[in-house]
């Protein structure tokens, strides 16, 4: 790493009270010599562990240890750490901080801070391998990934609890290498991306309804690194599970219909668009205002109407914008993708043969191919949502920048 590196960089460095607190003041030594401002929060127990001297010395600022002294503190005036952060990391992170943000509890100043920040949040966990695999710490640990926290997964290793297994704070090195590049990749910065996920429901009558299997997983990952990226994100979505990611303005809607009216009224603005919705083609003719009575036949007639095709009209009035669709195919997977990838007059087409193990709807991982505008195919293994999210936005880098 460049010694410039963080230069220009402002850092909140969360240290909690775990045996592997000694590791954080070679962590921010790093981060000083990378160029960084930092300013070092340290919980009541991480005092136990460090001395708050010890991170003041090398960081060159005072350490900030209480809640409401702070908030007198002359040297930081009105200007809260919250506010100054371009990231904040939390090394190392204990079980009980994470369990806390994950449920919005901010009794310290380190909890409150991470909840008023709309910077990035970078967790390098460390704790017992037991309390690691809890079912209740993985669930905090998911809500927060969901949310757009960032995690650096602990090592496999010797534990200073005597234990063996997945708990070891990685070295300090590696941390500022997951911290650095985090602050790195601002390549979507001043650009606006308006983002579609999960399904559309289309009414038939009072209590039902016409669907798909959409989670919204692979379009709110999208949303959360195009955030990541420095992006303003618009994501309209569909009714889903998921909580409204952090930095990012959500807009939920139920029907094609409403997406489709969300999505006109936004595009406008968006320099850049990835339709990820699993919208439906069709809606019932007719929806009843009682509901449908099942009467004596064995069988039922309900006709359906067409729904606008979102996408395809996005492409007849493109602009300079960048066009990004998906296909959940279930055969012949290049070729009717093409066939969209044309049709919808599009950049790029993200094709996911949705009877593939892994892939598709639901899961966390997926197996896409992308098909170009020009012809070109690239065809990727299976991945983390996450990770294809990301190939898919260094690819819609370059082609906003030709
Ligand atoms: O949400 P997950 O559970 O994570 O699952 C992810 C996914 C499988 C939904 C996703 O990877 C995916 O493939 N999304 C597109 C699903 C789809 O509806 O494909 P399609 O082939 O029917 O539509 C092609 C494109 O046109 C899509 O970008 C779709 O958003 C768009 N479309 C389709 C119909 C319509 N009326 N309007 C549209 O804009």
């Amino acid at each position: 790493m460049g010694s410039e590196m963080l230069q220009g960089k402002c850092i909140i460095l969360g240290v909690t009270g775990g045996i592997a607190a000694y590791k954080a003041a070679e962590l921010l030594r790093l981060l000083v010599k990378g160029g960084a401002e930092v300013h070092v929060v340290m919980t009541r127990s991480a005092q136990e562990f460090i001395t708050s001297l010890t991170l003041q010395t090398l960081s060159g600022n005072p350490v900030h240890t209480e809640l409401f002294n702070l908030i007198q503190e002359h040297e930081i005036g009105h200007i809260s750490l919250a506010d100054r952060a371009d990231l904040i990391l939390v090394a190392p992170a204990t079980a009980n901080v994470i369990g806390k943000v994950a449920n919005g509890i901010a009794d310290d100043l380190l909890t409150t801070t991470i909840m008023a920040t709309r910077a990035r949040v970078l967790f390098a966990p460390a704790m017992n391998s037991n309390m690691w695999g809890n079912p209740i710490y993985r669930d905090n640990h998911a809500k927060l990934k969901s949310l757009g926290y960032h995690f650096i997964e602990p090592l496999y290793g010797d534990l200073a609890c005597g234990w063996q297994g997945q708990g070891k704070l990685p070295d300090p090195q590696q941390i500022f290498k997951s911290a650095t590049a985090l602050l790195g990749s601002n390549d979507l910065a001043g650009k606006t991306v308006l983002v579609t996920a999960g399904p559309t429901r289309e009414e038939l009558d009072p209590v039902r309804f016409l669907s798909n299997y959409s989670s919204g997983k692979m379009g709110y990952a999208v949303a959360c690194a195009a955030r990541n990226r420095g992006a303003r994100v618009i994501l309209v979505s569909g009714p889903v599970n998921l909580p409204v990611p952090k930095g990012v303005e959500a807009i939920q809607v139920v029907s094609a219909q409403e997406m489709y009216r969300a999505v006109m009224e936004q595009a406008e603005q968006a320099d850049l668009i990835i339709k990820a919705a699993a919208v439906a083609d069709f809606r019932p003719l007719v929806c009843g205002d009682q509901k449908v009575k099942k009467g004596d036949s064995d069988t039922m007639m309900v006709e359906l109407q067409r729904n606008p095709d979102i996408l395809a009209e996005l492409g007849q009035h493109k602009g300079s914008r960048i066009l990004i669709g998906f296909a959940a195919e279930t055969q012949e997977l290049l070729k009717h993708a093409r066939e969209k990838l044309e049709s919808k007059n599009l950049d790029m087409i993200v094709a996911n043969d949705v009877t593939q193990e892994g892939a598709g709807f639901d899961g966390d991982t997926n197996i896409v191919r992308f098909l170009m505008a020009d012809g070109n195919v690239q065809e990727l293994p299976q991945m983390t949502k996450q990770e294809v999210a990301e190939v898919l936005l260094d690819k819609a880098v370059v082609l906003l920048d030709r």
